[in-house]
Formats: structure tokens, C-alpha cells, sequence
């Protein structure tokens, strides 16, 4: 027995076993299955036994009167979660939501879990709490592998469209001398005898790198010592970080566009199924990448700002205009006070106007990191964005062109109370051929929670970590 892919490993696995995903080019045919029993119903002499492989759930038919007494009995004592390998027949049936149902003919039980001790999670609902606690079990069931599946392939196609638009990876340190967003949500730790942090950005040591290579980016592990407990906040994410010498702000909004138009492209490519497991409403991915009429009927007019591309753009000035109407209107709980950056129920507002992505561009400098560098229009704005998802998920990508003279970044280092000495070589790319350049950072699990349409990031990683929450 072994779970390595059917591919290449016939010396070790029957070669004749298939994955339920792969059912289509095996109907009619007997094939066997490795996998464990998810649910099983019985109306007396029939048994319907559900089961699922890792890449789908199918259901299975067993009549009495088709099968010896001995399989019957034992498909019959099967628990929820035991291991088997069933063979049986595939046959397609329109209902059944795989496409196809297995007329089963044997069964064989590597495991059966013994009921007196059985399987915790059951098809009955339970609550966030428990199932968090359950969180290395509940991953196996179908809707936590779909999202998972999902996440896979948001991961991939991310880094797909960085690897074939000629950036090259290359990936910052985790253990950090200093901050890069701000100093009240670092993880410290104890670096033999001097103080170090778990990274709350790579964007630092990329604008390094993208002075040495162009087109660079990071994808790795992120820490923020959050102490709040929103949907949107985990303390620990992964987040995928570009970064390009002698581009703009227009490039990176026009960069940022492109890449997630790409990623929702391939999550449609691909999971359909999935989503249908998870109950995504497909319209709305779909409306995304669809092309963008000149003005999108009923929306708020921000022909101002909008350059023909797919998504709105709105300056922080036109987004506090809205948030005004709104909050007037009643639609909004509190008033939005100009110069603050938008909070959750400001972004869930805004981003619930549109039916792509729109993104926020030139916010106050005041309520954004030291490193952005400011619009020559008007300096008390940062030339920075933020990307919002629709349907009201709020921010799922931050970026901004960086400062670039070497006085302004020393001042601003000043400013924001950092210590200097930490920041040294980062003031070397000031000080070496500095040119103007900008980059963005994409939290991957927001993504997933807003593709996917989820409530809660909590789902959208296998191993959350939160503020109340490190086991398991
Ligand atoms: O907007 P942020 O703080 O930007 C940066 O870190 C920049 N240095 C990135 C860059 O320009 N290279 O974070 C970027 C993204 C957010 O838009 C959000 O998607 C995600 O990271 N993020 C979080 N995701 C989950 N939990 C948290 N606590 C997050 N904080 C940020
Ligand atoms: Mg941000």
C-alpha cells in the first residue's frame, strides 16, 4: 500500500487504482479506490456508502441482492472516517454532483474506527470552536479540501504570473534587526541575546533585490503581533510581494490588475467543482475578468480617475466623498473623518459598491508607512494603493511607489521613531543608484477568502493562527 500518484509508480501501487477526480475516462469501467468512508446511509437492503480519496467524494450503491452476505456485512460496519480500498464499477449519473455514482463490489477495510470511540466530526453542523480545535480533521471534509484545493492553485498561479513575466524570486529573510510596517504588531524573539522579529514584510530587502535583478518578488510566511480579532486578521499569513525598478504608481496599479485578473482566470480554469462544493456564486468571479463596459451601469461616477482599465480606481478623495454619502444616507454606522485610512466597515462599504476589485490610490501620508513616497501634486498624499476586493472583503493588496531620496527616507526613519542603525543598508539604495520604484504585497489568504467567498480567513489556511488560537 502506498500514496504515491498512480504516475510512474506501478512498481509499488496497483496500477489499476484511480482518484475520483479522474472518474470520467474510467466510466463503465471497474476500477479501484484508496480512500476513506465519509457518510453512509442504508434503507434496508440497500446501502449507500459515501467516500472520499483526497480528490473528490463519490457516492456508492451497494444492493443486497448484488453482493456476497460478506461484503454486505462489511460495507455495513463501516465508520465514518474508516480507511478502505473499495472496487467496484463507475457509472455515470446526472444527479449525483461528481457526475458519478460506484456500484460497489468489494471492500476492504484498512482501518475501521471503532465505535466507542468514534469519529468527532459528523455530518451534523458544530460550532467554529469546536471544529477549529478539530482543525487537523476537519480538513478532510469536502468543503475544507475544496477551499484548500483552491488556495493551491491561487498560490501557483500567483507565483505563475510573476515566473513567466520575467520577475525572479527571491525570498527575504523570516528573522529580521527591524520593522518594515510599523513597530506595534511585531513578534519578538530572542536572537542570541540580541533582539530580532519575525518579518511583517519582505518588501525591504525586494526593493534591494529589484535594484540588483529588475523584476523581482517574495512569497513566504508574514507575521503581525494583531491584536484584533476580525475575519480579516490571522498573525501569521503568507503574502506574495513584487517589486520593480523605474516603475510608477500607474505601473504597479496597472501590475496589480493584471495579476489578479490572471489568478481569478486560472481558479476558473480549474475549479469549477470546487466551487460548486463550497457554493461560490460563479457569476460573480466570472464578472471580474469579464471585459469592463466604458461605465459600469448604476456604479458611482469616477470617470476622473478611471484609465480604461478593468478595474475602478477611486483617489482616497473620491472614496471619502462616497463614504460621506453613505454614512449620510445611513448606510454607514460611523462617519469616515478625512485623513484617517478607511476602516473595515469603510472597505466593506466601498468594495460592496463594485462588482470587480477597485482600487484606492493617493492616501493621505500621514495614515501610511514611511517608505511611500509622495505624490508631487500634492504632497500630503503618499502615491500608494490599496486594492479592495468586491462584494465587501476589503484590502487585499497594499502597495505604493517607495521614496527614493535618500534626505526625505532619512527624515522619515527619523519621524517614525526607527532606529537608524537598523535601516543603514536600506538607505544604501538610496545612496547607490537610487531610481524611482514600487511594488505590492498580496495577503494570499484574504484572496482565498474572497475568491472562495468565505466569511472568516480562519478556513482559508490549513493551520490558522490567531489571537486566541495555536493548537493544533
Ligand atoms: O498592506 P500591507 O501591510 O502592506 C505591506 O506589508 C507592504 N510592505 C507590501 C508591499 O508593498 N510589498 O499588507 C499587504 C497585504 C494586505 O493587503 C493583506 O492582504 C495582507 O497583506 N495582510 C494580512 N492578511 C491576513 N492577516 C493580517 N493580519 C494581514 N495584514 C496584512
Ligand atoms: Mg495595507
Amino acid at each position: 500500500m502506498s500514496n504515491l500518484s498512480d504516475a510512474g509508480t506501478k512498481s509499488v501501487t496497483n496500477s489499476s487504482v484511480a482518484t475520483i477526480a479522474s472518474l470520467a475516462i474510467h466510466e463503465g469501467e471497474r476500477v479501484t479506490l484508496r480512500g476513506w468512508l465519509y457518510n453512509i446511509r442504508s434503507s434496508g437492503k440497500l446501502l449507500f456508502p459515501s467516500f472520499r480519496d483526497g480528490t473528490g467524494t463519490i457516492q456508492g450503491i451497494v444492493p443486497k441482492a448484488a453482493v456476497s452476505e460478506d461484503v454486505f456485512e462489511r460495507v455495513k460496519s463501516l465508520t465514518q472516517e474508516s480507511s478502505v480500498v473499495v472496487t467496484g464499477k463507475v457509472r455515470a449519473d446526472s444527479r449525483a454532483p461528481s457526475g458519478f455514482e460506484l456500484d460497489v463490489e468489494d471492500v476492504e477495510i484498512i482501518h475501521l474506527v471503532p465505535t466507542d470511540a468514534p469519529y468527532p466530526i459528523t455530518p451534523k453542523e458544530h460550532g467554529t470552536d469546536f471544529l477549529m480545535e478539530h482543525r487537523h480533521l476537519w480538513v478532510r471534509t469536502p468543503r475544507q479540501s475544496s477551499i484548500l484545493r483552491i488556495r493551491a492553485t491561487i498560490m501557483r498561479a500567483a507565483q505563475e504570473y510573476f515566473d513567466t513575466n520575467g520577475f525572479i524570486r527571491t525570498d527575504p529573510p523570516i528573522l529580521t534587526p527591524a520593522a518594515c510596517e510599523g513597530t506595534s504588531t511585531l513578534f519578538e524573539l530572542d536572537y542570541f541575546g540580541d533582539p530580532a522579529f519575525l518579518t511583517q514584510s519582505g518588501q525591504l530587502y525586494m526593493e534591494a533585490t529589484a535594484l540588483a535583478l529588475g523584476k523581482v518578488y517574495s512569497f513566504g510566511p508574514t507575521f503581525r503581533a494583531e491584536k484584533s480579532k476580525t475575519r480579516r486578521h490571522l498573525t501569521e499569513f503568507w503574502m506574495i510581494e513584487p517589486e520593480v525598478a523605474f516603475m510608477d504608481l500607474e505601473g504597479d496599479m496597472q501590475l496589480a490588475e493584471a495579476f489578479l485578473t490572471h489568478i481569478v482566470t486560472r481558479v476558473l480554469e480549474l475549479h469549477r467543482a470546487d466551487l460548486k462544493v463550497i457554493g461560490r456564486d460563479i457569476a460573480k468571479l466570472e464578472a471580474v475578468i469579464a471585459p469592463a463596459p466604458a461605465t459600469e451601469p448604476g456604479a458611482p461616477s469616477f470617470a476622473s480617475s478611471a484609465k480604461g482599465g478593468l478595474f475602478p480606481r477611486l483617489s482616497y478623495d473620491e472614496a471619502h466623498d462616497l463614504l460621506e454619502a453613505a454614512f449620510a444616507a445611513g448606510k454607514l454606522e460611523a462617519p469616515h473623518i478625512y485623513g484617517d485610512d478607511l476602516g473595515s466597515p469603510d472597505e466593506t462599504y466601498l468594495s460592496s459598491q463594485f462588482d470587480r476589485p477597485v482600487m484606492i490610490h493617493r492616501y493621505p501620508a500621514a495614515s501610511k508607512a514611511f517608505y511611500m513616497q509622495p505624490d508631487p501634486a500634492d504632497p500630503t498624499k503618499a502615491l500608494c494603493v490599496d486594492v479592495l476586493a468586491p462584494e465587501g472583503y476589503g484590502e487585499i493588496i497594499g502597495g505604493s511607489e517607495r521614496v527614493n531620496s535618500y534626505e526625505l527616507l532619512k527624515s522619515r526613519i527619523l519621524e517614525h521613531g526607527l532606529p537608524l542603525s537598523a535601516f543603514e543598508w536600506y538607505l544604501d539604495l538610496r545612496r547607490y543608484g537610487s531610481v524611482p520604484h514600487s511594488g505590492f504585497g498580496m495577503g494570499i489568504e484574504r484572496a482565498v477568502a474572497w475568491i472562495c467567498g468565505l466569511d472568516h480567513v480562519r478556513e482559508t489556511i490549513p493551520f490558522a493562527r490567531t489571537l486566541n488560537r495555536i493548537y493544533p
